[in-house]
C-alpha cells in the first residue's frame, strides 16, 4: 500500500486522470497510456448504482490494473456500505481509498476512515456539492485527502460548478488555521478552463476524465492542466 509515495505534500500539484473515461475495453493499456502521458496517479470511479445513479466497475478492475501498472491508485468508492467492501479493495492494491461523508453511504465515517488507515491505505473524505464543509469538519483531523465533489457523482463530462468554490476555500483555511496537512482534490469538469479556478481555491489534487483520455493529445492536455 501507499506504493511509491515518497512523500505527501499538499503543495504538489497532482494530476490524477479518471479511468471512468478511457476505454473500458483497454483499461490496463489505457493505464499504460496515462502514465506515460504523465500522470501522477490514477483515479478509479467505483459506483454501486445505489449511492449513485449509475454502474462503474468493482475490486476486479483495481487488481488487474494494480497487477499490470505501477502507479498510485486513487480509489473513489461512490458506493453505500463502503466499509462492508473495503478489505476487497484494500486486497486489490488500492493506495487511496476515499469514502462518501453523507448519511446516504450509510456507514460509520470514523471508523471507516480509521480502517482504511490500519490497512495502510491513505484516507480521504468525499463530500457532494451540496453538502456543506461542517459536514465533513468533525473528519478533517482523521483524513489525508479531502474530495470536494464538482459535479455530481455519477457520470464524467459534466459541467464544473463553480458554486462549491467557497468549500474549497473553506477548507484551505481551516487546514492552515488547524495546522493539518490533507490534500484537497477536486472532481467533475476538470479541464485547462477550470484547473486554475480550482487551484486558486486551494486545490492541488485535480482529478480529469474527459479533457486527458478525450483528448487528442494526453500528454499536452495532463501538461496544460498541470501548468494552468
Ligand atoms: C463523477 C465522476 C467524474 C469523473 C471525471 O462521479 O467522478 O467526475 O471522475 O469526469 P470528467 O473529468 O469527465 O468531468
Ligand atoms: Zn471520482
Amino acid at each position: 500500500m501507499n506504493r511509491g509515495v515518497k512523500k505527501w505534500n499538499y503543495q504538489d500539484r497532482i494530476i490524477a486522470p479518471s479511468l471512468l473515461a478511457a476505454d473500458f475495453g483497454r483499461v490496463a493499456d489505457e493505464t499504460t497510456r496515462a502514465i506515460n502521458a504523465g500522470a501522477d496517479w490514477m483515479h478509479l470511479d467505483v459506483m454501486d448504482g445505489h449511492f449513485v445513479d449509475n454502474i462503474s466497475f468493482g475490486p476486479a478492475i483495481i487488481q488487474a490494473i494494480h497487477e499490470t501498472n505501477d502507479v498510485f491508485l486513487d480509489v473513489h468508492l461512490m458506493i453505500t456500505r463502503p466499509d462492508h467492501f473495503l478489505p476487497r479493495f484494500i486486497g486489490a492494491g488500492s493506495d487511496l481509498i476515499t469514502v462518501h461523508v453523507e448519511p446516504e453511504a450509510d456507514h460509520d465515517v470514523a471508523s471507516t476512515l480509521k480502517a482504511i488507515r490500519e490497512a495502510g491505505c491513505k484516507a480521504g473524505l468525499a463530500f457532494n456539492p451540496a453538502t456543506p464543509f461542517d459536514a465533513v469538519v468533525p473528519y478533517l483531523t482523521d483524513i489525508d485527502l479531502l474530495l470536494a465533489m464538482t459535479v455530481v457523482p455519477g457520470f464524467g463530462g459534466q459541467s464544473f460548478m463553480e458554486s462549491v468554490m467557497p468549500k474549497i476555500e473553506e477548507a484551505t483555511a481551516y487546514r492552515s488555521s488547524h495546522d493539518l496537512a490533507y490534500h484537497i482534490q477536486v472532481d467533475g469538469g476538470i479541464g485547462i478552463e477550470t484547473a486554475p479556478i480550482a487551484t486558486a481555491a486551494g486545490a492541488n489534487v485535480l482529478v480529469a476524465g474527459s479533457s486527458t483520455f478525450g483528448a487528442p493529445d494526453m500528454k499536452e492536455a495532463i501538461s496544460a492542466i498541470r501548468g494552468a
